[in-house]
């Protein structure tokens, strides 16, 4: 009876230890989760409130006008609010933006994410890629999901409008869009 005692407390204990580092774990992922919802929701409400406000003053032409002299000035506005060794950014293979060209890995991530869109595949809210034992990045996928992404990145029709992309952007890549597609998506990169 004893002896029974002992191992069954012995067993537990063991099963206690293992589980420890795992219980870390899944508290450390969480806390990257959040880090990363968080900010990415920072940056994307800030970018959308400010293009919204300038579609209404002005319209395409205008909310364009200002995106391109303002979108990377307001992701850094953002980044300066985030915690330290936290950074937020958008990434596309189709850019506009030369600076949003994808990094090293991240090609990977998002044409993974491409292909599982093309095989009908539901994609996750947000992926978590392991860069090394401190670092991680969270990236959320950008979906063409309102009908007013498709006047700066369908088909544009309005020539002014288009002529002011060409202008501002000579390598542009992101027109020719169509509703549901993926866009790109936003990547946190955190370091702990
Ligand atoms: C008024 C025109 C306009 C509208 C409307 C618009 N965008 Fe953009 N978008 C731009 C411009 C200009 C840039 C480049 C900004 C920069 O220089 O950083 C851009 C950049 C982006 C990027 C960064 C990657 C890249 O190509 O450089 C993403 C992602 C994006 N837009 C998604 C969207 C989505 C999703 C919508 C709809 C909710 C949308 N955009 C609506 C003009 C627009």
């Amino acid at each position: 009876m004893k002896i029974l005692k002992v191992m069954t407390l012995v067993g537990l204990t063991a099963s206690l230890l293992a589980a420890a580092p795992q219980k870390n774990r899944d508290a450390k992922f969480k806390e990257i989760v959040k880090t990363g919802q968080k900010s990415s929701k920072m940056l994307m409400q800030t970018l959308g409130k400010n293009m919204k406000k300038n579609m209404k003053a002005g319209g395409p032409i205008k909310a364009l006008d200002f995106c391109s002299k303002e979108a990377y000035n307001l992701t850094e506005k953002v980044n300066t609010k985030l915690p330290k060794g936290v950074n937020v950014k958008r990434i596309s293979m189709k850019f506009r933006n030369p600076a949003n060209e994808p990094q090293g890995n991240e090609a990977n991530v998002l044409e993974a994410l491409a292909k599982l869109k093309n095989a009908n595949v539901v994609l996750p809210k947000h992926l978590i890629e392991k860069v090394d034992e401190h670092t991680y990045k969270y990236y959320k996928p950008i979906i063409i999901n309102k009908q007013v992404c498709l006047k700066c990145h369908g088909d544009v029709k309005d020539t002014d409008l288009k002529r002011a992309i060409q202008t501002n952007y000579p390598i542009d890549k992101a027109m020719g869009y169509k509703m549901g597609d993926l866009r790109g998506a936003v990547v946190v990169t955190i370091k702990k």
